[in-house]
C-alpha cells in the first residue's frame, strides 16, 4: 500500500466541490488517513512547488495556492499515486478527460482544482511538509 498528498486547491474550495472529490477518492477504494482545512503560509507553498520555482507562472501559482483556504489530505491505498492522479485527470482542464475531476469541473490550468503527488519521492516530501506527524 502507498500513501500521496492530496489537495483540493482554494478554487475547489470556493466552488464547493470538497465532498464531490473526497466522495470520488472514496467511492474507488482509497483511504483517507488525514485531512484538514489551512490556508497555506507563503513558504509553505513555495517549498510545495519548488519544482516550478524558475517557471514564468510561478509568482501566479503561489499567489493562488496561498490565496484562501485549501484541503489538504493523505490518501493510502494499492498504488494510491497513479489512482489518483487517474481519478484529477490532466493538468490542463480542457485536455481532462470527461469523468475526470479536472474534466469535470474545471477549465483553467491555472485553477484545476486539485493536486497529487505524482512519484513515490514526491509524495513523500509532501506529506512530511504538509502532515509532519503522519
Ligand atoms: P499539480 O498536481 O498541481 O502539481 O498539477 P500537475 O502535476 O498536473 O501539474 P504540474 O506539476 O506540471 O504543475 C503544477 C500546477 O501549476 C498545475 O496544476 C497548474 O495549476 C499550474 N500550472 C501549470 N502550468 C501552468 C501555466 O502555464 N500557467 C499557470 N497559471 N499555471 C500553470
Ligand atoms: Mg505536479
Amino acid at each position: 500500500s502507498e500513501r500521496t498528498l492530496v489537495l483540493v486547491k482554494p478554487d475547489g474550495v470556493r466552488r464547493g466541490v470538497v465532498g464531490e472529490v473526497i466522495s470520488r477518492i472514496e467511492r474507488k477504494g482509497l483511504k483517507l488517513v488525514a485531512l484538514e482545512l489551512r490556508t497555506l503560509a507563503r513558504e509553505t507553498a513555495e517549498a510545495h512547488y519548488e519544482e516550478h520555482s524558475s517557471k514564468p507562472f510561478f509568482g501566479e501559482l503561489v499567489d493562488f495556492i496561498t490565496g484562501g483556504p485549501l484541503v489538504a489530505m493523505v490518501v493510502e491505498g494499492p498504488r494510491a499515486i497513479e489512482a489518483f492522479r487517474s481519478l484529477a485527470g490532466a493538468t490542463d482542464p480542457v485536455s481532462a478527460t470527461p469523468g475526470t475531476i479536472r474534466g469535470d469541473f474545471a477549465l483553467e490550468i491555472g485553477e484545476n482544482i486539485v493536486h497529487g503527488s505524482d512519484s513515490t519521492y514526491s509524495a513523500e516530501r509532501e506529506i512530511k511538509l504538509f502532515f509532519p506527524e503522519v
